[in-house]
């Protein structure tokens, strides 16, 4: 049903899958021993964030964080609000963000200096999504699953008005979707 309003699949789930197991093959490795907090950033990253933790075969802990961009073009720091906060202290952790997307860049850009004010050990960002294209701040994701093209994507945790978030595959949105909004 959901699949009128797309125009192309971008990205299939098998793909997805097989990245996710890909890099979590990697960040066994990296994160072995050091009992990592991996921190999803509600709500987009909930999806990958599930595929990506059953991949990574060592001790860790998994908390959430949910912010919003404050959406104005003229701030260029990533001016964001914490809408809600970790659980865990993050003192002395090693971080791993996941994230669906990076786009401007605000959102990670924040939380990156916002984890390193609170003196984590490390902080790394592993994201499904990375649109270059879109970039205001500069920031850049340690593991990157795919590039996007600078279109209007959503599925796999992306939404449009929160919608789409549920769709099995990224993919393109119709621009009549939006364009009757
Ligand atoms: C989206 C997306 C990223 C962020 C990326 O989240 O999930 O978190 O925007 O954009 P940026 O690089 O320009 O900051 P949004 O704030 O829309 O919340 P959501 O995850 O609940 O959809
Ligand atoms: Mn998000
Ligand atoms: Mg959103």
């Amino acid at each position: 049903m959901l699949e009128k309003d797309i125009q192309e699949v971008l990205i299939t789930k098998e793909e997805i899958l097989a990245k996710s197991a890909e890099l979590g093959k990697q960040l066994t490795e990296d994160y072995a021993g050091k009992n990592p907090l991996v921190i999803g950033i509600l709500k987009g990253a909930v999806p990958f964030m599930a595929d990506i933790v059953r991949e990574i075969d060592t001790y860790l802990e998994m908390d959430f964080m949910d912010v919003s961009s404050y959406g104005n073009a003229t701030i260029s720091s990533g001016e964001v609000k914490i809408l809600k906060d970790l659980d865990t202290n993050v003192k002395g952790r090693d971080i791993l963000i996941v994230e669906d997307i990076i786009d401007s860049g605000r959102t990670l850009s924040y939380l990156v200096d916002l984890f390193k004010y609170r003196q984590a050990n490390s902080v790394k960002i592993v994201t499904l999504l990375d649109k270059p294209e879109g970039r205001v701040v500069e920031i850049e994701a340690d593991y990157v699953a795919f590039n996007v093209p600078n279109e209007f994507v959503v599925g796999y945790g992306l939404d449009y008005a929160e919608a789409y978030r549920n769709l099995p595959y990224v993919g393109v949105l119709k621009p009549e979707v939006y364009q009757s909004n």
